[in-house]
């Protein structure tokens, strides 16, 4: 059984990984009216990946006879001024949700919810994945800066991306 803590803490989470699946739709169609359909669609294979995240704790929730609540959730940012721009907005937004994430892990240790702690640590290992992934991105288009070509590359090459779940 889950705390009502915890849970009422678990569902405040799924409302960012809500709202990180509109902010990355808002990026997305951004991308896609700078005719740049690569980073359009990286940024909706990103949309399916927060929209797991939403439902891994919905079902845990679930699962560990909790109640999912869900609040309302804010308005993304719709206008970028670079491609650059939206990556770094989407790695400061990821490492808010990490500190978010490891919140919740300090919340179930604290109360002694070891089965909530298990469940939470894929999340923290999948944060490190996702500031990785923005990282990775953010420094290619600071060595990119003002080419064009190169712009263009990285749309190809974003292109490529697919979602694939991830493992339990
Ligand atoms: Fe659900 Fe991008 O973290």
């Amino acid at each position: 059984m889950i705390g009502q803590k915890l849970n009422d803490a678990i569902n405040e989470q799924m409302k960012w990984e809500m709202y990180s699946a509109n902010l990355y739709i808002a990026m997305s169609a951004w991308a896609e009216s700078e005719d740049l359909p690569g980073i359009a669609s990286w940024f909706r294979v990103q949309v399916e990946e927060e929209t797991f995240h939403f439902n891994k704790f919905f079902n845990f929730v679930a699962e560990a006879g909790g109640r999912v609540m869900m609040g309302a959730i804010e308005q993304p940012k719709n206008d970028y001024d670079s491609v650059l721009d939206s990556f770094k907005h989407s790695l400061a937004h990821e490492r808010e949700v990490t500190r978010r994430i490891n919140g919740l892990m300090d919340l179930a240790l604290s109360g002694s919810e070891h089965a909530a702690a298990i469940f939470l640590q894929w999340f923290v290992t999948e944060q490190v994945e996702e500031e990785s992934s923005f990282g990775a991105i953010v420094a290619k288009l600071e060595r990119i800066g003002d080419d064009g070509n190169g712009l263009l590359m990285l749309d190809d090459e974003l292109a490529a991306r697919v979602f694939t779940p991830p493992t339990a």
